[in-house]
């Protein structure tokens, strides 16, 4: 099988990328380890920036999400049993879109399947070479079987976990790791929407999410231990800890309800440089992740394929490599930007195991100044409805 551009994984990086590169007429196969109903039944993000928005819809790709999505304008972080809102509209005149990723993934497989695209389901790639010759190799199992895809680029969209950022050889290769020491434990429950806007809320006894799938469905999120299993949580343990930590001074009630899905989610932050190894342009997850607290991952998965299917579109047009060399750098300045956002709302939001008194209240003070200072409001409200994407 012969293809211009081996996608590897069809999580939003992949599948946008495979968009992307049709629209400007490079031919692209994408393989994935998973089955489709794995990949369109995974539970994860939900906050999508403007950027995002914006180029799903130029792809034609937008429909279904403003119809079913709901786009927000403000966002409250809550302390000390007070509310603050950060205006992001007013703010930076952007919003953010609240639609979850593997509705996303659903939209993007059906319109890349629709338009005659190759997605091979259920093919694990466990093998590339020809990086640094005249064309690249990707080997995937399907079927019990070893097939073969021939390609000159290789984009290595597949995740963390993936084959991909494994084969930058150690020599070229920097990896930036902090593990932090908490986690969040997420639920989806089927209750009314708690309030019209997400709410981040820091307390005594740790950080807590309340984000939205639907009117009826939400999802909401609390730091737990990085060891605790889902076993550790029983429904009623769930739900007096979300009481607790969304409480507020004048009397912030919600109702509880069944909770249909539940899971442990880590938290790490993680870079790696380059992210190019020859024909091999990694992207995504595989590249970088970050805490979810500032909801920067998928978002930051788009932006690096944006960046890609133009120095990609470049060389097939003009022959010229100058963005494809560039793609590294123009990529990694984003994606530390948004290492240190994530990181800054982590910290401002989050009760740390090794904080005293003092380094509390240095957290409250930070709250505070957030609440009373647009200039500090500008500041968080820009990085979290997102940068413009840039033009390598
Ligand atoms: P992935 O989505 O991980 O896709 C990689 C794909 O590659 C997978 O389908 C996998 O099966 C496949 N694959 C792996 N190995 C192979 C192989 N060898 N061969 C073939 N295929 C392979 N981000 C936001 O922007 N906003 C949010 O609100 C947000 N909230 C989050 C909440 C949670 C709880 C979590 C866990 C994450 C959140 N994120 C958020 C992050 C976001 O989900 C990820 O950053 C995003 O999925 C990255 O996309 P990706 O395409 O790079 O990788
Ligand atoms: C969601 C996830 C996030 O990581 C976040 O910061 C906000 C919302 C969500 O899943 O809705």
């Amino acid at each position: 099988m012969r293809t211009q551009v081996g996608i590897v994984g069809a999580g939003p990086a992949g599948l946008v990328l495979a968009h992307l590169l049709r629209r400007e007429g490079i031919e692209a196969v994408v393989v994935e380890s998973r089955s489709r109903r794995a990949i369109e039944a995974t539970v994860r993000a939900g906050v999508l920036e403007q950027g995002t928005v914006d180029l799903l819809d130029e792809l034609g790709l937008g429909a279904r999400m403003h119809r079913e999505g709901a786009e927000h304008h403000g966002i409250e972080l809550r302390f000390r049993g007070r509310g603050s809102r950060l205006a992001l509209s007013e703010l930076t005149g952007r919003a953010i879109m609240l639609y979850a990723q593997h509705e996303v993934i659903r939209d993007l497989v059906l319109a890349w399947l629709a338009k005659g695209g190759e997605l091979r389901f259920e093919a694990e790639a466990v093998a590339l070479t020809g990086l640094d010759g005249p064309s690249a190799r990707v080997r995937f199992l399907e079927g019990g079987e070893e097939n073969e895809l021939v390609c000159d680029y290789v984009a290595g969209c597949d995740g963390y976990h993936g084959l991909c950022r494994t084969v930058v050889p150690p020599a070229g290769r920097h990896e930036y790791l902090r593990v932090h020491p908490f986690a969040w434990f997420g639920i989806l429950a089927e209750v009314p929407r708690l309030s019209p806007e997400l709410i981040y809320a820091l307390h005594d006894r740790g950080f807590a999410l309340a984000s939205t799938r639907s009117e009826h469905l939400q999802r909401l999120y609390l730091q737990c231990d990085p060891h605790d299993r889902v076993e550790d949580w029983s429904d009623d343990r769930i739900w007096s800890e979300l009481h607790l930590r969304l409480s507020t001074e004048d009397g912030f009630v919600f109702r509880d309800g069944p909770i249909v899905q539940k899971d442990v989610i880590g938290m790490r932050s993680y870079v790696l440089e380059p992210m190019r190894n020859g024909r091999l342009f990694l992207a995504g997850d595989a590249a970088h992740i970050v805490p979810p607290t500032g909801a920067k991952g998928l978002n930051l998965a788009v932006a690096d394929v944006f960046v890609l299917a133009r120095a990609l579109s470049e060389r097939y047009r003009t022959g010229r490599e100058d963005r494809l060399a560039r793609y590294s750098e123009t990529c990694l300045r984003r994606a530390w930007n948004a290492q240190r956002f994530s990181w800054r709302m982590t910290s401002l939001l989050h009760r740390f195991p090794e904080h005293d008194d003092f380094q509390r209240r240095l957290q409250i003070a930070d709250l505070e100044e957030v609440a009373r200072s647009r200039a500090a409001a500008l500041a968080l409200a820009e990085n979290y409805v997102g940068l413009p994407f840039e033009d390598p």
